[in-house]
């Protein structure tokens, strides 16, 4: 039978404590004690002992031939970042910012399987059924279970043999053979080891919810990475609808692909790229309108940067960016005064990337330079879409994944593609398309 008791171990040096001391006494790191089940730890030895005479070796060969089968989530823009879908007894993390839709995700993924299991221990049935009925969920096999014992729900999962169980999140979930506080990472690790033993033993896949706050400080994501099989982030800026999934760990697919969400009033709404979602409002003939081409995992997105320079009379300018880096802003700014013959030191420039998406890729320096060299000269750009990197020479750039960019650039229907094949500097960009 498994005792329920628990002993404090330091995370940095492995010393066991009965009791919680502020500091371990072994190696004096501060709070490094966590609350760990002395049941669970002696089940794991043995079974650990016991292996050698168990397990037998496979040839690699059959492995390999046996498929792994998936069932489809039936969200085109979620099975893309689980690599086709469900795999059984898989267990995934959704973590993000409080508010940024997690719930609203699974409970419309629950919606569109069979036999879901949604424990909540964050809101009641009632919060969630209201949630449900904003989205219009119709499907009557979805089942709720207000919980934050771990074990409760393990045995209520058991009962009921759901095709997915969601736990929504880990940090409401807490054991009683533990003394810790719910979020704790005592009672985190332990429920997260206690969903995953069972999500393995009864082949279920499990996706568990991970709350993060902006610091990223609270016991989270950080220290479940490696007991889950997937980590999903899920972000965007709450004032704007896009939602981007990103997949950070991946033990059954790829870990470069993103899916895109737009937010609506009746929930997440998957983003179909062919019908460039992120130009909707583009004007045409409008000077410091650039269109740009970045890659988001495999995916090239055609986006639209905004400029507006302006002449100051403060003695510092105002250099203002949204969506670009501000220090990118800057030096993209210092190349375009001293390469390019712009006095923007007596300028305030400020730069937007318009439907709140972030460009992080060098690929978008052109046309973020273009865009600023547009609107200074009061010149529209045209039909033109632009993207590679510029180096501190005022060159441009090859970037990674150019075909795929050209081949998306031409289906959109640019007649005029400026890369590092049109233009070997910057100061040539500027002189054939704006002067
Ligand atoms: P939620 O899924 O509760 O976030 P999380 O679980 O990550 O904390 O989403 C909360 C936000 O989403 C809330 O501000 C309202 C908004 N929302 C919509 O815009 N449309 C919807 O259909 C729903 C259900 C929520
Ligand atoms: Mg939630």
């Amino acid at each position: 039978m498994a005792r329920t008791s628990s002993v404090f171990i330091c995370q940095q040096c492995g010393f066991e404590s009965g009791k919680w001391l502020g500091k371990c006494t072994s190696c004096g790191s501060w709070g490094s004690l966590v609350e760990t089940v002395v049941s669970i730890l002696k089940t794991r030895k043995t079974q650990t002992s016991k292996m050698p005479n168990s397990s037998k070796p496979v040839s690699l060969a059959t492995v390999i031939s046996e498929k792994t089968s998936r069932v489809s989530t039936n969200i085109s823009e979620l099975d893309r970042v689980l690599g086709g879908g469900l795999v059984p007894g898989q267990v995934i993390l959704v973590a993000g910012e409080p508010g940024i839709g997690k719930s609203t995700l699974l409970l419309q993924m629950a919606d569109k399987l069979d036999d879901v299991l949604y424990a909540s221990g964050e809101e009641s049935t009632g919060q969630i059924a209201v949630r449900g009925k904003r989205l219009g969920v119709k499907n009557r096999s979805v089942k709720l279970l207000e919980e934050t014992n771990v074990d409760a729900i393990v045995q209520v999962a058991g009962q009921e043999k759901p095709s997915l169980l969601i736990v929504d999140s880990i940090q409401t979930m807490t054991t009683d053979d533990l003394s810790g506080m719910s979020g704790s990472v005592g009672q985190v690790k332990e429920s997260a080891y206690r969903l995953t033993q069972f999500a393995k033993l009864t082949n279920t896949p499990t996706v568990i919810v991970g709350q993060v706050t902006k610091e990223g400080t609270v016991a989270g994501p950080a220290i479940l990475a490696h007991t889950v099989d997937t980590v999903l982030w899920f972000e965007g800026e709450r004032s704007e609808n896009l939602r981007i999934l990103r997949t950070l760990k991946n033990r059954f697919g790829p870990t470069d692909e993103v899916g895109i969400f737009s937010m609506e009033d009746k929930g997440l709404i998957p983003v179909d790229l062919t019908d460039d979602f992120f130009l909707g409002s583009a004007k045409k003939g409008v000077s410091g309108s650039v269109k740009g081409l970045i890659m988001e995992g495999t995916r090239p997105i055609a986006v639209e940067i905004q400029s507006l320079a302006v002449p100051t009379k403060l003695p510092i300018p105002r250099r203002i960016a949204q969506g670009v880096d501000a220090k990118k802003l800057e030096l993209i700014l210092a190349v375009l005064t001293r390469r390019c013959g712009l006095n923007l030191f007596n300028w305030d420039v400020f730069v937007n990337v318009t439907g709140g998406i972030v460009v992080r890729e060098p690929a978008a320096d052109l046309a973020i330079a273009l865009s600023v060299a547009s609107s200074y000269f009061d010149k529209p750009l045209g039909n033109v879409i632009a993207f590679g990197e510029i180096g501190l020479l005022g060159e441009v750039r090859k970037v990674a994944m150019e075909e795929k960019r050209v081949k998306e650039a031409k289906r959109l229907g640019y007649r005029q593609i400026v890369n590092s094949k049109e233009v070997s500097f910057l100061n040539q960009a500027i002189k054939r398309y704006l002067r």
